[in-house]
């Protein structure tokens, strides 16, 4: 068994995980009762079951209305609900904190920065402080967790890059950070004023993980470019700096096959995926499905137009192909997302207009989060899943997508600039910029023969099966194992 796998080389010592969002939400309903959800996002789906199984701490920023109501006296709650197997320990953040860490040099600076969005980089020096001082705050919190003792801390993504630097200084901490997005090319990073601490601050890490060996190279040149005092030794995955190693890994990251399959299979999956298609395509037509979080990184705007760019050229499918799309609303607070939301919602209105008719709406747009089991009955229902992002540092979409096929031969179109596209090579691979291209592979994905559905979706769904998120642990603690006793 997989998990039994990486648990057997599970640390023998706490295992304390920080990350800025939090595995489930505690939120008022309308009556006052108390709520729990999950929010969408790659990372809380892919460490939640890899946190039930480990047990241990996950130190996370509790954001919900009654997230501190149903917590101790310590602010920690035993999760997950149903059987909780691990403890959350909730930071309480100010509405300044939130703003100059979060809203502004998390998703304003460092989101853009490291997706190549230049044109919506926006940096403010007091945010950073305000950055600075949070991650510091981080920091103390897994510090008192691990009471003196040795601990694993697993510093998770952007939000937290000042952590390791804090954490190294501790001798009993072995300190590993997973940095889930694209890693920007050394020309990009120096855009961002504060880069040297930036990266001095990775180089806290013991071990520091990327999705792609792209991320890992980026890094290693920004390290060796930003500071001359450092040894960097490429074909060892190293960096040695100012007395301290950090080894520097590509882990790709991936999805719980297992419980994905089994929701695919379940006939109340089946039931709800039939009821789909009857409601949204006309008999004998063809479903097209895009789940994302209404992110400009996404591409769902050229994604729109690549469909409009369709229908143009084949009025034939008129009427028999409709595109539903999962608009998860994100980051609302943050000027550039809130405009954005409006603008696709626009986009989808025009497409509607321009080709809809009675009893066809080409556009489906559902602007809100799903939970695992309907967004599996969609995967379930759509006979090809369009990603098409500008630059991703996975996208598990398409992983659960492909994992969720089960006897179904839906067709993945794929962009090359998600990390995915290093691995499913077997989709329809496009390049999102270039809006034709990508309306001819969705035409030829709506007519692919038989035969090469079968080969493509069969090929796809053994890569997603031979890499799930229990091989993608066991990589990360085999190598923790390694490097632990020499640290
Ligand atoms: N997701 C969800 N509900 C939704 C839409 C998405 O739970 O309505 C989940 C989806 O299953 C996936 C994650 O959000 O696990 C999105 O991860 P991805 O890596 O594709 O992109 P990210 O949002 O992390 O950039
Ligand atoms: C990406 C990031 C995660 C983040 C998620 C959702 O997957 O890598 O760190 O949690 O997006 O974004 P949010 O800002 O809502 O946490």
């Amino acid at each position: 068994m997989a998990i039994l796998r990486w648990l057997s080389r599970a640390p023998a010592t706490p295992l304390i995980l920080l990350s800025n969002r939090e595995p489930y939400v505690h939120q008022r309903g309308p009556g006052g009762e108390v709520l729990v959800s999950r929010p969408a996002g790659g990372l809380t789906s892919a460490l939640q079951p890899v946190m039930a199984a480990a047990g241990g701490t996950w130190i996370a920023w509790g954001h919900g209305s009654a997230d501190f109501d149903v917590t101790d006296i310590g602010d920690t709650i035993g999760l997950p609900p149903e059987a909780p197997s691990y403890r959350l320990r909730r930071m309480r953040l100010s509405a300044e904190e939130v703003v100059g860490y979060y809203l502004e040099t998390a998703n304003r600076a460092l989101w853009p920065l490291c997706h190549a969005q230049l044109p919506r980089f926006v940096y403010d020096a007091a945010s950073w402080l305000a950055y600075r001082r949070v991650n510091e705050r981080f920091a103390a919190a897994a510090i008192a967790e691990a009471k003196g003792r040795p601990a694993t801390c697993w510093v998770q993504d952007y939000h937290l890059a000042l952590v390791p630097g804090v954490l190294r200084r501790v001798r009993h901490l072995f300190v590993h950070q997973f940095w889930h997005i694209p890693w920007p090319a050394p020309d990009i990073l120096r855009v961002l004023p504060n880069a040297r601490a930036l990266v001095r601050g990775l180089l806290g890490n013991h071990l520091l993980g990327f999705q792609t060996g792209l991320d890992v190279r980026n890094f290693l040149d920004s390290a060796r470019r930003m500071f001359r005092d450092a040894v960097v030794e490429p074909a060892r995955g190293l960096v040695r700096y100012r007395g301290r190693r950090t080894h520097v890994r590509e882990f790709p990251i991936s999805i719980d096959v297992a419980t994905f399959a089994a929701q695919a299979r379940a006939p109340e999956t089946e039931a709800h995926a039939r009821e789909l298609r009857r409601r949204m395509v006309p008999a004998g037509g063809q479903l097209l499905l895009g789940v994302d979080r209404v992110d400009y990184t996404k591409g769902i705007p050229r994604r729109f137009a690549a469909f409009a760019r369709l229908l143009a050229e084949h009025p034939e499918l008129h009427g028999r192909v409709t595109l539903l799309q999962v608009g998860v609303p994100t980051r609302t607070d943050v000027p550039e997302y809130s405009a954005f939301e409006q603008e696709v919602a626009d986009i989808a209105a025009e497409v509607n207009a321009r080709f809809g008719r009675d009893g066809w709406l080409p556009v489906e747009l559902v602007r809100e989060s799903l939970d695992q089991a309907t967004l599996t009955a969609y995967y379930r229902a759509a006979d090809v899943c369009i990603v098409s992002p500008l630059q991703d540092g996975m996208n598990l979409v398409a992983k659960e997508y492909v994992a969720c096929q089960q006897g179904r031969m839906g067709i993945l179109v794929l962009s090359r600039f998600a990390g995915a596209a290093r691995q499913l090579k077997e989709a329809l691979l496009i390049n999102p910029y270039d809006v034709g291209a990508t309306a001819e592979a969705l035409y030829r994905a709506l007519t692919l023969p038989a035969e090469e559905r079968e080969r493509r979706s069969m090929a796809l769904h053994h890569r997603v099966e031979r890499h799930t998120i229990h091989d993608w642990m066991g990589d990360i603690f085999a190598e923790v194992d390694r490097l632990r006793p020499r640290t």
